[in-house]
């Protein structure tokens, strides 16, 4: 409560509609060759920046975020627009609630922040697949990224919604918007196909004008800039505290030798894996970078200045396979709870000796609470819940059908078939390496073991002609950078037995978020008889809010301490991946808004592999009141079994 009082005296303007924001002065913004920099409404100006995306971000907490980043100096912020978020089915269009991109950036204008926009249509931004929609995989072989017809038809028909949106929010328009990027990084895509950009320079032409500056942002080598820059396109560079400051802006003078220096993407600090050491960037190196970039009167954007959090199942993945966690915390100034760190202040002081530092408060951060242990019951396996899972029934089919085949994009498709002969002696079931990304085996309901992509090829199983195998597939976030952004998920392979091919399987896509809707939350489902703690699993906790305790509910973490991998809900939320069992993130952050005070808040957990649930015992997930994203890391034990 306090802290919002405090946002609301802050913001003096009131919310101007779209046309009282062309009714303002003559507004230009644009590059100035000869001075080296740009002219905001005539006058040079130098833009400080930090990136933030709001998909990362409940909208619940956009102000509190914009209006710190306003209070460290910043001039500017940069987003991306991540085309999937907004349109995750064929036209299907969402652009409310937490995907309510003009209120964002009304936000930010009212904040007194512009805008640097990268709507894409790729992003890369470790986002499932670079932000392009996996329904584009349709077409099995669609070329992304690229000339490819069916790839050009589906991204000017969404940026003939999308870019319409943001053009009213264009600074010439009276909006914040100053300078728009086209594609991303393109330079380090193999297809380097100059007809693709070109068409992409006219489509925002197009739609947003002649005389907004667009740009390009590549990695700072002449490699990259090669296929990355086009002409017709400012060319700016990225990059962080590895780099030659020097060297790097003399590559975007190779493609620009006149213009602004701009560091597009400066790193405050740098990207997790599951299973790879959490990564910092220390508060001295930001520090002695930034000051030497802005030093040279270049124009700079912090990548990340808060980071977030991949909520649900939005994290991306590098090659060779290996998923990002679901905090993209990123070491960044403001944590992924947007709390002040000690980096934030070093920051804002650089930034006081360039520019002067606006009045007023620093909004504080945001107080925690640990709600202590939640006492967690089974439910369900998957198994048993399939008819709430799978309420139109599974798809018959010979072969295994891929994630998109099936239509279904995100989390889970569970592959059902029949042993075809007894192994009562272990036999080999072979995947050869087709498994996207993880399966969780089990025949007659005992659970086999786990294949995973890349790591584990084969597993040995046991059972008799006639039992059930089941193996759940988990997409675990698609590609995001390079040349394999083509993600398809699910068993991309046959399986086999031995030598025998499996055959005539049911393929159940699971509904997750329509489940927990309707049952999944409610105590009523538990099972009178628990099964198995190693089966894939829902358990459901309930806790609540104390009273008596002013200013709750307020953020939290929650820690699955004992618990080995899995999906978590609270009220419904998906808060996304837990993998203590793998590390380095430990604790997921809750957010407060999703809490309630008035009846307990439903904790709704998918385990897919162990819980410390059995008869004896009980067990727990706890809300504790500090984030733990370096904790220990366990590789997968299970060697690498060639499938030839
Ligand atoms: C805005 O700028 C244009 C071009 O510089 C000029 O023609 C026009 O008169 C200006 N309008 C206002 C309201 O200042
Ligand atoms: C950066 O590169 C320039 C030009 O190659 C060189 O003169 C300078 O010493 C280098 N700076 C650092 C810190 O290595
Ligand atoms: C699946 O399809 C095959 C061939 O059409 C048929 O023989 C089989 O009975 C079907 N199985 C189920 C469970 O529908
Ligand atoms: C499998 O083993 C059972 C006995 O355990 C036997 O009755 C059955 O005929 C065997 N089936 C096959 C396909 O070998
Ligand atoms: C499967 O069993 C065979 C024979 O029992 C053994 O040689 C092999 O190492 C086992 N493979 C795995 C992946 O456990
Ligand atoms: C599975 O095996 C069948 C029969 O050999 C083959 O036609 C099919 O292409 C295979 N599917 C995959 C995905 O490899
Ligand atoms: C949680 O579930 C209970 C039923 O078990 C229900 O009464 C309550 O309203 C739910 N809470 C929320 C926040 O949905």
């Amino acid at each position: 409560m306090p802290h919002w009082a405090l946002l609301g005296f802050l913001l003096l303007l009131p919310l101007l509609t779209v046309a009282e924001l062309g009714l303002q002065a003559n507004r230009t913004f644009e590059i100035d060759y000869e001075g080296d920099r740009f002219l905001k409404d005539g006058k040079p100006f130098r833009y400080i920046s930090g990136s933030i995306h709001y998909s990362r971000i409940p909208r619940f907490y956009w102000k509190d975020r914009l209006l710190k980043m306003r209070m460290a100096g910043l001039n500017a912020i940069q987003t991306y627009v991540p085309w999937n978020f907004h349109e995750p089915l064929p036209g299907l269009y969402q652009f409310s609630g937490d995907q309510d991109l003009e209120y964002f950036l009304q936000l930010a204008h009212e904040i007194g922040l512009l805008v640097i926009l990268r709507p894409g249509p790729y992003i890369c931004a470790e986002w499932d697949m670079g932000g392009l929609p996996a329904w584009l995989l349709e077409k099995k072989s669609i070329v992304l990224r690229s000339s490819d017809l069916d790839y050009l038809a589906a991204v000017e028909k969404w940026l003939g919604i999308l870019l319409p949106k943001v053009q009213p929010y264009l600074y010439q328009n009276g909006g914040p918007i100053i300078t728009v990027q086209v594609e991303n990084e393109y330079g380090s895509y193999f297809s380097c196909d100059y007809n693709y950009l070109r068409f992409l320079l006219n489509l925002f032409r197009q739609h947003l004008g002649k005389d907004v500056v667009l740009f390009s942002t590549d990695g700072a080598s002449e490699e990259y800039l090669k296929c990355g820059a086009l002409q017709g396109i400012y060319a700016t560079v990225d990059f962080g505290t590895g780099r030659n400051v020097t060297e790097a802006f003399l590559t975007q003078r190779m493609a620009e030798p006149k213009g602004p220096l701009i560091n597009s993407e400066f790193y405050t600090g740098w990207l997790d894996h599951w299973g790879e050491a959490h990564q910092t960037i220390s508060t001295e190196k930001v520090v002695e970078f930034l000051i030497d970039i802005l030093s040279r009167g270049a124009n700079v954007d912090m990548y990340m200045f808060i980071g977030g959090t991949n909520f649900g199942y939005w994290n991306g993945a590098n090659t060779p396979y290996a998923p990002q966690p679901t905090s993209y915390d990123y070491d960044a100034p403001l944590s992924e709870a947007g709390d002040l760190t000690e980096k934030y202040f070093a920051v804002r002081e650089v930034i006081g000796k360039f520019e002067k530092l606006p009045e007023g408060p620093i909004p504080p951060s945001t107080p925690k609470f640990a709600y202590g242990k939640v006492a967690m019951k089974q439910v369900n396996t998957v198994e048993e819940t399939l008819d709430i899972l799978c309420p139109a029934g599974p798809i018959n089919s010979t072969y295994p059908l891929t994630f998109v085949e099936v239509k279904q994009y995100f989390g889970f498709v569970l592959y059902r078939t029949t042993l075809p002969k007894n192994c009562s002696e272990p036999v080999g079931l072979s995947s050869f390496n087709g498994v996207h990304d993880r399966a969780y085996v089990s025949v007659n309901g005992v659970p086999q073991g786990i294949l995973e992509r890349n790591k584990v090829f084969s597993i040995n199983i046991t059972g008799k002609a006639g039992d059930t195998l089941d193996v759940l597939v988990e997409n675990m976030g698609r590609i995001n950078y390079g040349d394999e952004i083509n993600d398809f998920k699910g068993l991309l392979s046959n399986l086999t037995l031995g030598s025998v091919i499996l055959k005539d399987w049911l393929i159940f896509p699971l509904d997750m978020e329509g489940a927990l809707q309707h049952y999944l939350s409610s105590s009523a489902a538990c099972s009178e008889n628990p099964s198995s703690s190693t089966l894939p699993s829902f358990y459901v906790g309930h806790f609540s809010i104390p009273s008596g305790i002013p200013d709750l509910p307020q953020d939290t973490y929650i820690q699955f301490s004992s618990w080995t991998k899995g999906q978590v809900w609270i009220n419904g939320f998906n808060l996304g991946r837990y993998w203590p069992a793998r590390g380095p993130q430990v604790t997921l952050y809750v957010p407060r808004h999703i809490l309630v005070t008035s009846a307990p808040n439903n904790i709704t957990v998918l385990e897919l592999e162990k819980s410390p649930c059995s008869f004896q015992e009980k067990c727990f997930v706890e809300m504790v009141d500090k984030p733990v994203l370096d904790g220990p890391l366990f590789s997968s034990k299970k060697k690498v079994v060639s499938s030839s």
